[in-house]
């Protein structure tokens, strides 16, 4: 886990220029806090590394799906993959370009595919036969022809946590290798569609990049295939997937090798390279604030519960992940074995178990590491918790990018 963005100055935690505690006494806790600069840097890694090649990066707005953060990544010129109408609706309100847009998802509704297509989107990543005769049915009614990559489903493991491997033909996503390349086969029966790209996405936190050497072989000769066959395929979209080191000392996947490996695969390919990075783009660019509220020495064990929960970050009791803690003030000396856990009623709610923690008590601060993807967008008001507010950082100037949620706000459009 490095921690270039959160590092300590004289004993105290900060994101970039900005001290953690002064963000907890302006806003409370608990609190999502981001660095503009990490969300830059990341986003700019891919862009540099890539420079040589064709390419578009569509950021998977599901990792973090805040204003803020889809506005910073407009501005450098981002384009963006979503799962729902939702999460269009999200781009376009913080200033996102509809045709850089691909909407990925194994079941999309006819009304969000409309939604999409009278907004312009770029292309859609389909997913299922019936999502091509749904599209090619609203396509002709509002006159639109968009563009189309099939999801291919490669069978291939990729080696990660199961919930969030997509790329086995066990799993639901995407359309077998064979089933695609004959559904390509009769494009034209699918006027107004245009097949003019493939997509794939194995799933997510993928350490060892060989993985995706072996699918970007299998669809650069699909790709070569189908434009034997005549078909005007233009791009290979490979989906997202690069992990972020977690634990402590752990790097993350590395975004140059990585494209690296991409470029020399892409370099005099006729096609044009798409990805959707979430986590590496903002994972390590977050974390959540959270303070001591009892500190209870148990028979067996010493547990810190603080004012953060499941319900703010579901990760550690949905994928039993590992996230680092760290103390907001740390001068050092004695570190004691803690359980960190939240107030919600299950044992579940832990962030973690038997870490090395110097001494706390009430009202001390910690930070979880390494939150700023599948953080937020996973929250829930479970327990009936108002979900946490959200600061964005920038050098030493931090703002409120999300208001944390009132009493009021829990039970909005409830009829008793
Ligand atoms: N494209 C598609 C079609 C996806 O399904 C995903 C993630 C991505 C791109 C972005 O993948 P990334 O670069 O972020 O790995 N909630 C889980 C992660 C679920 C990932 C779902 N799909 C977690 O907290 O680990």
């Amino acid at each position: 886990m490095p921690l270039q963005e959160f590092h300590y100055r004289d004993s105290q935690l900060y994101c970039e220029d900005a001290a953690l505690s002064a963000i907890a006494q302006a806003v409370g806790t608990p609190t999502y806090v981001y660095s503009a600069s990490a969300i830059r840097e990341n986003y700019r890694a891919y862009e540099r590394a890539l420079a040589d090649v064709p390419h578009r990066i569509h950021y998977a707005v599901k990792a973090n799906s805040s204003l803020a953060v889809l506005a910073l990544l407009a501005a450098e010129g981002a384009g963006f993959d979503i799962v729902s109408g939702g999460e269009l609706y999200r781009v376009l309100r913080a200033g996102g370009d509809p045709s850089t847009v691909v909407y990925s998802g194994v079941g999309k509704t006819a009304a969000e595919l409309e939604y999409a297509l009278e907004q312009g989107i770029g292309a859609f990543n389909c997913e299922s036969e019936q999502e091509l005769d749904m599209l090619r049915e609203v396509a002709a009614r509002i006159g639109a022809k968009p563009a189309v990559a099939l999801r291919v489903n490669p069978n291939i493991d990729a080696k990660t946590h199961p919930y969030i491997s997509t790329g086995l033909s066990e799993h639901k996503f995407g359309i077998g290798l064979q089933a695609a390349e004959s559904l390509y086969g009769e494009a034209a029966k699918w006027s107004p569609l245009e097949f003019t790209g493939i997509s794939c996405h194995i799933g997510s936190q993928i350490f060892d990049t060989s993985v995706f050497e072996e699918v970007l072989s299998q669809m650069l000769a699909l790709a070569a295939r189908l434009c034997a066959s005549g078909l005007p395929i233009e791009g290979i979209n490979l989906g997202g997937g690069l992990a972020v080191g977690y634990e402590q000392g752990q790097p993350s996947a590395s975004i140059a090798g990585y494209c690296q490996m991409l470029s020399s695969a892409f370099a005099g390919s006729r096609f044009a390279l798409g990805l959707e990075p979430g986590r590496s783009i903002v994972g390590q660019a977050g974390a959540l604030l959270t303070s001591v509220l009892v500190y209870k020495q148990a028979d067996r064990k010493i547990f810190l519960v603080v004012d953060g929960a499941m319900n703010d970050l579901l990760r550690p009791a949905l994928y039993s992940a590992h996230h680092e803690i760290l103390p907001v003030f740390d001068a050092g000396g004695p570190r004691l074995l803690c359980d960190v856990v939240g107030p919600v009623c299950e044992s579940g709610d832990f962030f973690a178990t038997g870490r090395e923690l110097p001494a706390c008590s009430a009202g001390d601060l910690l930070a979880v590491a390494t939150a700023g993807a599948y953080g937020f967008v996973q929250a829930s008001n479970y327990n009936s918790r108002p979900r946490a507010a959200e600061v964005l950082v920038d050098g030493e100037a931090f703002r409120i990018v999300r208001e944390r949620e009132t009493r009021e706000d829990l039970v909005r459009g409830e009829a008793s």
